[in-house]
């Protein structure tokens, strides 16, 4: 038979995928680790099972003890599953921050949950890891599981992390990009891929209102501000982040991560959570200045089923005022317009004929022939000036497209609001529609017209 003995032979190795969308115009190579895909939805069912199997081993945990944690609900997810399977109690310690789906999550474990202000800062006897500190002492045969300094939790990245994304990449990986929390992936699996080649790029991904990027180019301790983005970023220093094993960390914003973990979703078909957008964000900044070579791997940390009623809910972001301003963009109007029958552009190049580029206006029937060349919008064939010209000096049928164009037409990114296009086609009499900075399309006034 096929089987499992328990849910716990099933942590860790997780696929990767490669991103194709989300991707286009760049040249590297982008993959997500999908730790999404761990029993309990996130990377951090590695540390949990991980951390208990070392305590037993130490003896740091009895039959019937009862594990402690402070824990933004993903690594209290991990250690209640194992916990669940080996038979101990669990007490998690959270803030008022994290989504109400973890905490019902844990709770449906068998754990017990104690909330506490986010507000309460790291000098507060409120602060989430200060209460969870002071339940394990209160609390006979329990066990602080302490992710914060465990070495157990980095040591889970090193032993298995590391090693998948080594050998799913055939050692061909060049750029880790991931978020810091604890810091114990980033540790763990940073210092592997550091050891195994020391060219390889370790990249954090941290929220503005987080210290960790200050600290890493000053080693000053700021003092943090609020964010909304759960489980990543501090505002203290910790010992699991191991900052020399990280080359760079990049600030990303909490509308750039959330809207960043929608069109995953949307368009990669990837469901996550907001801490996989900062990251993502991140691995595309590092991705866009790399060449085909450059092979990138990002961690998708957990699934976006945890924050249905966070970011992936339009009322909470629109509350939150981080969605991007609803708008109808030029690429609705353009795929309106491609849904027909013509190609998808025809253009003309400089050095043309002019004959040459009139018989593909009448083949297609188009009245703008765009001339382009390299990618660059340099004039345009217009139907009605063409026919003037003509009349006037028939002998233009053997010139060069150049002699004879009009103006270049405007490019609009199909990611703008069409009512820009709408604004530049009150000047010009048609536009022309660029995808990742390839010029990929024309829209006239009439298709604008068509469509609306
Ligand atoms: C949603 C989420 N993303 C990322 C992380 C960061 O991982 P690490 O603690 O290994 O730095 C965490 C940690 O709790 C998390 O809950």
């Amino acid at each position: 038979m096929q089987v499992h003995n328990s849910i716990l032979e099933l942590f860790g190795n997780t696929p990767l995928i490669r991103l194709n969308k989300i991707t286009r115009g760049i040249r590297a190579q982008v993959f997500a680790k999908m730790e999404s895909m761990n029993p309990g939805g996130s990377i951090k069912d590695r540390i949990g099972l991980n951390i208990i199997l070392d305590a037993e081993k130490r003896g740091d945990i009895k039959p019937g003890g009862t594990i402690v944690e402070a824990t933004s609900g993903n690594t209290g997810i991990g250690l209640a599953l194992a916990a669940a399977v080996k038979g101990y109690k669990c007490i998690f310690v959270m803030s008022d921050k994290c989504s109400v789906e973890k905490v019902r999550y844990l709770k449906s474990l068998g754990a017990d949950v104690v909330i506490v202000p986010s507000t309460a800062k790291p000098n507060s006897p409120e602060y989430y890891v200060n209460t969870a500190e002071r339940i394990a002492k209160d609390t006979p045969n329990s066990f602080y599981a302490t992710q914060y300094t465990n070495h157990s939790n980095p040591e889970a990245h090193y032993k298995t992390t590391g090693p998948e994304i080594w050998e799913q990449t055939d050692g061909k990986i060049t750029h880790f990009v991931a978020s810091l929390g604890t810091g114990g992936t980033i540790s763990g699996a940073g210092r592997f891929l550091k050891e195994k080649n020391q060219a390889i790029k370790v990249i954090g991904a941290d929220p503005y209102g987080s210290i960790f990027k200050t600290f890493k180019e000053s080693g000053v301790v700021i003092e943090g501000t609020p964010y909304l983005v759960e489980g990543i970023g501090q505002e203290r220093i910790v010992e699991n982040v191991h900052f020399k094993y990280i080359d760079e960390i990049l600030n990303i914003s909490d509308k750039d991560s959330f809207n960043m973990a929608r069109r995953l979703a949307r368009e990669e078909g990837i469901f996550t959570g907001g801490s996989t957008g900062t990251i993502l964000c991140a691995a595309i900044k590092v991705a866009k200045e790399l060449d085909e070579n450059a092979i990138v791997v990002f961690t998708v940390c957990d699934t976006g089923e945890r924050y249905l009623s966070k970011h992936h809910s339009d009322e909470w972001m629109r509350e939150k005022r981080l969605l991007e301003k609803d708008k109808t963009t030029v690429s609705v109007a353009y795929q309106t317009k491609i849904s027909g029958r013509l190609p998808k552009l025809v253009t003309a190049s400089p050095g043309e004929l002019v004959s040459a580029a009139l018989r593909k206006m009448e083949e297609f029937n188009i009245s703008h022939l765009p001339v382009i060349e390299n990618n660059n919008s340099l004039g345009v064939i217009n139907e009605t000036e063409i026919m003037s010209k003509l009349i006037e000096n028939p002998d233009l049928v053997n010139k060069k497209v150049s002699d004879v164009m009009g103006k270049p037409l405007p490019v609009v990114d199909e990611q703008d609001d069409v009512k820009n296009a709408i604004k530049s086609l009150k000047k010009s009499p048609a536009v022309l529609v660029s995808e990742y900075g390839n010029i990929v399309g024309i829209l006239t006034r009439y298709d604008v017209l068509d469509f609306v």
